[in-house]
């Protein structure tokens, strides 16, 4: 019935009534928070393009782990930055890696029993020019690279990693990955494939927190082109098939068409990923006044969700549960 029968703005009248009628909601057991880890004792290090984001060494990231975990934030995605590098990041498989220390200092403090740690697994923060892979013929090498990503996924698994995220974008990684899980006993651990993955410009202040930075060329190579969405969904067609538990889209933002077809075509969890550039550009706006900060960031979450996104990634995840905690105060 139209209009004057039905009236929209009926269900809009008083708060209380909006939020019985609210369709999505953003809750802390959505959110993972990525951090970053480095070497050394007490380092605390701002990453200057990502307000309020740290390189931090191990004993530091322990203790951000507690407050996170008392401000309810329950899972955390770990980002190294090794002492060294090397040509095909394979000081990413040692069992003293800078990411298997900090699990292993993680899961020895029981008061962070319940905190879910889950691990990005990629060689561009290990290898000394950049790329995601060992390179042969100035392009990465798809079949050499997996080999490590299956290498370093359960060097992690084995150091007490609960979950690994291949963010690499090399062909059949997922399957690689979980055979070689399995055959060391990791069968239930599970796999959140960063499945379609552009290579997108919103990643720029990521690459100075993980000093990742290709020195040559650019990771069009091994990651989409912006202008495709048929090709997302092949990409997270052979994840699922090759064993990928969760499936993810990143970046979220100028991606939510993208992550809208995953959720109506596809029966599994979605992750999406708020990256680096999109939050530090929220952080800029809010700083020059130009936008509100706290709310755009409760915006962009929520639109994130409504998209169809059942996980979000987000460096917004600290201070979204700070302001949680303060208005159930
Ligand atoms: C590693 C990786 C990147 C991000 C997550 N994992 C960088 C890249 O692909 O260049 C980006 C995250 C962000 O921008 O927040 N391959």
């Amino acid at each position: 019935m139209a209009f004057p029968i039905t009236r929209l703005r009926r269900l809009r009248k008083k708060e209380a009534l909006r939020a019985m009628v609210r369709e999505n909601h953003v809750s802390l057991d959505d959110l993972i928070m990525p951090l970053f880890v480095c070497p050394g004792e007490g380092v605390k290090n701002p990453i200057s393009s990502m307000p309020d984001n740290y390189q931090m060494s191990v004993d530091v990231i322990v203790e951000e782990c507690k407050e996170l975990v008392q401000l309810g934030v329950r899972s955390v995605l770990f980002f190294g930055i090794p002492e060294s590098k090397d040509e095909d990041g394979t000081v990413a498989c040692q069992h003293n890696g800078i990411v298997q220390q900090a699990l292993r200092a993680i899961r020895s403090v029981s008061e962070l029993d319940e905190l879910y740690l889950i691990v990005d697994v990629c060689n561009c923060e290990y290898t000394t020019h950049g790329h995601c892979g060992t390179i042969v013929d100035g392009d990465v090498h798809n079949d050499l690279t997996i080999e490590t990503l299956a290498a370093q996924s359960v060097s992690l698994v084995k150091s007490g990693a609960d979950m690994i995220a291949p963010s690499d974008m090399m062909d059949g990684r997922v399957g690689r990955i979980r055979e070689e899980l399995d055959l060391a006993g990791f069968s239930n651990t599970p796999i959140m494939a960063y499945s379609a993955k552009y290579a997108s410009g919103f990643y720029g202040p990521f690459r100075e927190a993980a000093e990742s930075a290709p020195s040559f060329g650019d990771r069009r190579t091994y990651q989409m082109d912006p202008a495709n969405s048929d090709e997302a969904m092949r990409e997270i067609e052979l994840d699922i098939q090759e064993g990928a538990d969760i499936v993810m889209v990143k970046p979220a933002l100028s991606y939510l068409d993208v992550i809208r077809r995953t959720k109506d075509k596809f029966n599994i969890p979605i992750a999406a990923y708020n990256v680096s550039g999109e939050y530090s550009m929220v952080k800029a706006a809010g700083k020059l006044g130009w936008i509100d900060e706290d709310r755009v960031m409760k915006e962009v979450l929520l639109s994130i969700k409504r998209a169809g996104a059942d996980i979000i990634i987000s460096y917004h995840t600290k201070h979204f549960a700070r302001l949680l905690s303060s208005s159930n105060k």
